[in-house]
Protein backbone atom coordinates (compact mmCIF):
# COMPACT_ATOMS: atom_id res chain seq x y z
CA UNK A 1 0.00 0.00 0.00
CA UNK A 2 1.20 3.40 -0.91
CA UNK A 3 1.69 6.14 1.67
CA UNK A 4 -0.68 9.38 1.49
CA UNK A 5 1.81 12.55 0.62
CA UNK A 6 1.32 13.56 4.42
CA UNK A 7 2.69 10.32 5.93
CA UNK A 8 5.50 10.51 3.20
CA UNK A 9 9.05 11.51 4.42
CA UNK A 10 11.42 12.35 1.60
CA UNK A 11 14.84 10.74 2.71
CA UNK A 12 17.45 13.70 2.63
CA UNK A 13 20.37 11.63 1.03
CA UNK A 14 19.59 8.16 -1.10
CA UNK A 15 22.04 5.81 -2.44
CA UNK A 16 21.67 3.56 -5.60
CA UNK A 17 23.15 0.42 -6.64
CA UNK A 18 22.24 0.33 -9.83
CA UNK A 19 22.54 -3.26 -10.11
CA UNK A 20 20.77 -6.07 -12.83
CA UNK A 21 21.77 -4.63 -16.31
CA UNK A 22 23.55 -7.84 -17.17
CA UNK A 23 20.60 -10.01 -16.60
CA UNK A 24 18.28 -7.54 -18.00
CA UNK A 25 20.18 -8.01 -20.88
CA UNK A 26 20.84 -11.42 -20.62
CA UNK A 27 16.85 -12.16 -20.45
CA UNK A 28 16.33 -10.72 -23.55
CA UNK A 29 18.68 -12.14 -25.47
CA UNK A 30 20.83 -9.01 -26.19
CA UNK A 31 24.53 -8.41 -24.59
CA UNK A 32 25.18 -6.80 -22.22
CA UNK A 33 25.96 -3.59 -23.50
CA UNK A 34 22.35 -3.06 -24.40
CA UNK A 35 21.44 -3.31 -20.40
CA UNK A 36 23.96 -0.92 -19.37
CA UNK A 37 22.13 1.43 -22.12
CA UNK A 38 19.10 0.57 -20.35
CA UNK A 39 20.32 1.57 -17.40
CA UNK A 40 21.36 4.71 -18.61
CA UNK A 41 17.78 5.94 -19.10
CA UNK A 42 16.63 4.77 -16.32
CA UNK A 43 19.12 6.64 -14.41
CA UNK A 44 18.35 10.22 -15.99
CA UNK A 45 14.79 9.55 -15.58
CA UNK A 46 15.08 8.59 -11.98
CA UNK A 47 17.59 11.53 -11.18
CA UNK A 48 15.34 13.67 -12.70
CA UNK A 49 12.68 12.38 -10.48
CA UNK A 50 14.11 12.44 -7.69
CA UNK A 51 14.97 16.16 -7.45
CA UNK A 52 11.98 16.84 -8.69
CA UNK A 53 10.33 15.19 -5.02
CA UNK A 54 12.48 17.09 -2.90
CA UNK A 55 15.35 14.87 -2.39
CA UNK A 56 18.25 16.99 -1.72
CA UNK A 57 21.38 14.59 -2.42
CA UNK A 58 21.20 11.09 -4.92
CA UNK A 59 24.22 8.96 -4.98
CA UNK A 60 24.52 6.29 -8.09
CA UNK A 61 26.94 4.01 -8.09
CA UNK A 62 27.77 3.94 -11.40
CA UNK A 63 31.32 2.10 -11.56
CA UNK A 64 33.15 0.54 -8.64
CA UNK A 65 36.46 -0.24 -8.00
CA UNK A 66 36.16 -3.58 -8.21
CA UNK A 67 34.27 -3.33 -11.62
CA UNK A 68 37.80 -3.33 -13.96
CA UNK A 69 37.85 -7.04 -13.43
CA UNK A 70 34.70 -6.92 -15.77
CA UNK A 71 35.89 -7.73 -19.66
CA UNK A 72 37.81 -4.86 -21.57
CA UNK A 73 34.98 -4.50 -24.01
CA UNK A 74 32.16 -3.90 -21.43
CA UNK A 75 34.12 -1.72 -19.56
CA UNK A 76 34.96 0.30 -22.56
CA UNK A 77 31.13 0.28 -23.23
CA UNK A 78 30.64 1.86 -20.05
CA UNK A 79 32.88 4.57 -19.82
CA UNK A 80 31.87 5.37 -23.44
CA UNK A 81 28.55 6.07 -22.02
CA UNK A 82 29.45 7.99 -19.37
CA UNK A 83 31.16 10.03 -21.95
CA UNK A 84 28.27 10.61 -24.14
CA UNK A 85 25.96 11.26 -21.08
CA UNK A 86 27.98 13.64 -19.80
CA UNK A 87 28.27 15.45 -23.38
CA UNK A 88 24.63 15.63 -23.52
CA UNK A 89 24.07 16.80 -19.83
CA UNK A 90 25.40 19.93 -20.80
CA UNK A 91 21.30 20.36 -22.24
CA UNK A 92 20.09 19.89 -18.52
CA UNK A 93 21.25 22.90 -17.24
CA UNK A 94 17.52 23.81 -16.71
CA UNK A 95 17.38 20.85 -14.23
CA UNK A 96 19.28 23.06 -11.53
CA UNK A 97 20.94 19.61 -10.65
CA UNK A 98 24.62 19.63 -8.96
CA UNK A 99 26.45 16.95 -10.50
CA UNK A 100 29.80 16.03 -8.81
CA UNK A 101 31.92 12.68 -8.87
CA UNK A 102 33.27 10.76 -6.49
CA UNK A 103 35.67 7.99 -6.25
CA UNK A 104 39.25 8.33 -7.86
CA UNK A 105 39.20 9.71 -10.91
CA UNK A 106 43.20 9.80 -11.54
CA UNK A 107 43.34 6.73 -13.78
CA UNK A 108 40.17 7.66 -16.09
CA UNK A 109 41.06 8.61 -19.40
CA UNK A 110 41.70 12.18 -19.89
CA UNK A 111 39.04 13.09 -21.94
CA UNK A 112 36.40 11.37 -19.23
CA UNK A 113 38.24 13.75 -16.53
CA UNK A 114 38.10 16.63 -18.67
CA UNK A 115 34.64 15.81 -19.25
CA UNK A 116 33.54 15.53 -15.25
CA UNK A 117 35.33 18.40 -14.58
CA UNK A 118 32.85 20.53 -17.24
CA UNK A 119 30.11 19.46 -15.87
CA UNK A 120 31.14 20.25 -11.89
CA UNK A 121 31.68 23.31 -12.99
CA UNK A 122 28.81 23.58 -15.34
CA UNK A 123 26.42 23.04 -12.76
CA UNK A 124 28.20 24.35 -9.39
CA UNK A 125 26.07 27.32 -9.01
CA UNK A 126 22.72 24.84 -9.33
CA UNK A 127 20.48 24.99 -6.42
CA UNK A 128 18.58 21.67 -6.75
CA UNK A 129 19.70 18.25 -6.06
CA UNK A 130 23.32 17.32 -5.79
CA UNK A 131 23.97 14.40 -7.79
CA UNK A 132 27.14 12.84 -6.93
CA UNK A 133 27.90 10.04 -9.54
CA UNK A 134 30.32 7.48 -8.02
CA UNK A 135 33.11 6.42 -10.98
CA UNK A 136 35.99 3.92 -9.69
CA UNK A 137 34.74 4.12 -6.56
CA UNK A 138 35.33 2.30 -3.44
CA UNK A 139 34.04 2.68 0.24
CA UNK A 140 37.00 1.50 1.98
CA UNK A 141 39.18 3.87 -0.63
CA UNK A 142 36.86 6.43 0.30
CA UNK A 143 37.90 6.10 4.06
CA UNK A 144 41.43 5.85 3.32
CA UNK A 145 41.60 8.83 1.00
CA UNK A 146 39.88 11.07 3.80
CA UNK A 147 42.13 9.83 6.71
CA UNK A 148 45.04 10.73 3.52
CA UNK A 149 43.54 14.36 3.54
CA UNK A 150 43.44 14.73 7.25
CA UNK A 151 46.26 13.95 7.87
CA UNK A 152 47.73 16.26 5.18
CA UNK A 153 45.78 19.13 6.45
CA UNK A 154 47.54 18.05 10.09
CA UNK A 155 44.49 17.38 11.62
CA UNK A 156 44.35 14.42 13.85
CA UNK A 157 41.94 11.58 12.69
CA UNK A 158 38.68 11.77 14.46
CA UNK A 159 35.49 10.99 13.40
CA UNK A 160 34.39 14.76 12.90
CA UNK A 161 37.38 15.30 10.51
CA UNK A 162 37.09 12.31 8.59
CA UNK A 163 33.52 12.88 7.91
CA UNK A 164 34.41 16.12 6.67
CA UNK A 165 36.71 14.87 4.20
CA UNK A 166 34.93 12.68 2.53
CA UNK A 167 33.98 12.84 -0.92
CA UNK A 168 30.03 13.03 -0.40
CA UNK A 169 31.39 16.58 1.12
CA UNK A 170 28.62 18.02 2.69
CA UNK A 171 26.48 14.72 2.48
CA UNK A 172 27.99 12.78 5.46
CA UNK A 173 25.42 10.56 5.93
CA UNK A 174 22.85 8.65 3.91
CA UNK A 175 19.52 8.05 5.05
CA UNK A 176 18.23 5.08 2.45
CA UNK A 177 20.51 2.84 -0.44
CA UNK A 178 18.01 1.03 -2.77
CA UNK A 179 19.57 -2.01 -4.32
CA UNK A 180 17.75 -3.24 -7.06
CA UNK A 181 18.12 -6.72 -9.19
CA UNK A 182 17.73 -9.60 -6.28
CA UNK A 183 21.03 -9.06 -4.66
CA UNK A 184 21.35 -7.84 -0.63
CA UNK A 185 24.90 -6.66 0.07
CA UNK A 186 26.08 -3.25 -0.02
CA UNK A 187 29.18 -4.02 -2.00
CA UNK A 188 31.58 -1.53 -0.93
CA UNK A 189 29.16 1.67 -1.19
CA UNK A 190 28.99 4.40 0.84
CA UNK A 191 30.64 2.35 3.88
CA UNK A 192 31.28 5.44 6.19
CA UNK A 193 27.83 7.39 5.13
CA UNK A 194 25.60 4.10 5.77
CA UNK A 195 26.20 3.59 9.51
CA UNK A 196 22.60 4.51 10.35
CA UNK A 197 21.07 3.98 6.94
CA UNK A 198 18.07 2.14 6.01
CA UNK A 199 18.58 -0.66 3.48
CA UNK A 200 15.71 -1.71 1.04
CA UNK A 201 16.33 -4.63 -1.61
CA UNK A 202 14.32 -5.21 -4.26
CA UNK A 203 13.81 -7.89 -7.26
CA UNK A 204 13.49 -5.28 -9.73
CA UNK A 205 16.22 -5.12 -12.31
CA UNK A 206 17.67 -1.66 -12.75
CA UNK A 207 16.60 -0.92 -16.18
CA UNK A 208 13.27 -1.80 -15.56
CA UNK A 209 13.43 0.60 -12.09
CA UNK A 210 10.45 3.04 -12.80
CA UNK A 211 9.72 6.32 -10.39
CA UNK A 212 6.91 4.20 -8.77
CA UNK A 213 9.24 1.92 -7.11
CA UNK A 214 11.73 4.84 -5.64
CA UNK A 215 8.08 6.03 -4.18
CA UNK A 216 8.07 2.44 -2.91
CA UNK A 217 11.03 2.34 -1.55
CA UNK A 218 10.71 5.67 0.52
CA UNK A 219 7.19 4.53 1.89
CA UNK A 220 9.23 1.65 3.39
CA UNK A 221 11.67 4.56 4.58
CA UNK A 222 8.95 6.40 6.03
CA UNK A 223 7.34 3.52 7.65
CA UNK A 224 10.47 2.05 9.52
CA UNK A 225 10.86 3.79 13.29
CA UNK A 226 14.73 5.28 12.97
CA UNK A 227 16.04 5.07 16.34
CA UNK A 228 20.26 6.04 15.42
CA UNK A 229 20.62 3.18 18.48
CA UNK A 230 18.02 5.29 20.82
CA UNK A 231 14.89 3.88 22.10
C1 LIG B 1 25.61 -3.16 -12.63
O1 LIG B 1 24.86 -4.10 -13.38
C2 LIG B 1 25.85 -1.98 -13.44
C3 LIG B 1 27.06 -1.41 -13.73
C4 LIG B 1 28.34 -1.93 -13.29
C5 LIG B 1 27.13 -0.22 -14.60
C6 LIG B 1 26.21 0.88 -14.20
C7 LIG B 1 26.06 1.79 -15.32
C8 LIG B 1 24.89 2.36 -15.70
C9 LIG B 1 23.61 2.20 -15.00
C10 LIG B 1 24.79 3.16 -16.90
C11 LIG B 1 25.43 4.47 -17.00
C12 LIG B 1 25.34 5.42 -15.92
C13 LIG B 1 25.55 6.74 -16.09
C14 LIG B 1 25.94 7.56 -14.95
C15 LIG B 1 25.37 7.37 -17.42
P1 LIG B 1 25.53 -5.49 -13.72
O2 LIG B 1 26.21 -5.37 -15.03
O3 LIG B 1 26.40 -5.91 -12.59
O4 LIG B 1 24.29 -6.43 -13.84
P2 LIG B 1 24.28 -7.99 -13.54
O5 LIG B 1 24.56 -8.15 -12.07
O6 LIG B 1 22.89 -8.37 -13.91
O7 LIG B 1 25.31 -8.62 -14.41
Amino acid sequence: MSLGESERIIPKHIGIIMDGNGRWAKLRGLPRSAGHRAGAVTFKEITRYANKIGVKCLTVYAFSSENWRRPEKEVKYIMSLFKSYLKDAVNYADENIKTRFIGDRSVLDKDLQDLMEYNENLSKDATGMVLNIAINYGGRQEILRAAERVLEKGLSLTEENLTANMDTENFSEVDLIIRPSGEERISNFLLWQSAYAELVFSDILWPDFKPEDLDAAIDEFSRRNRRFGGV
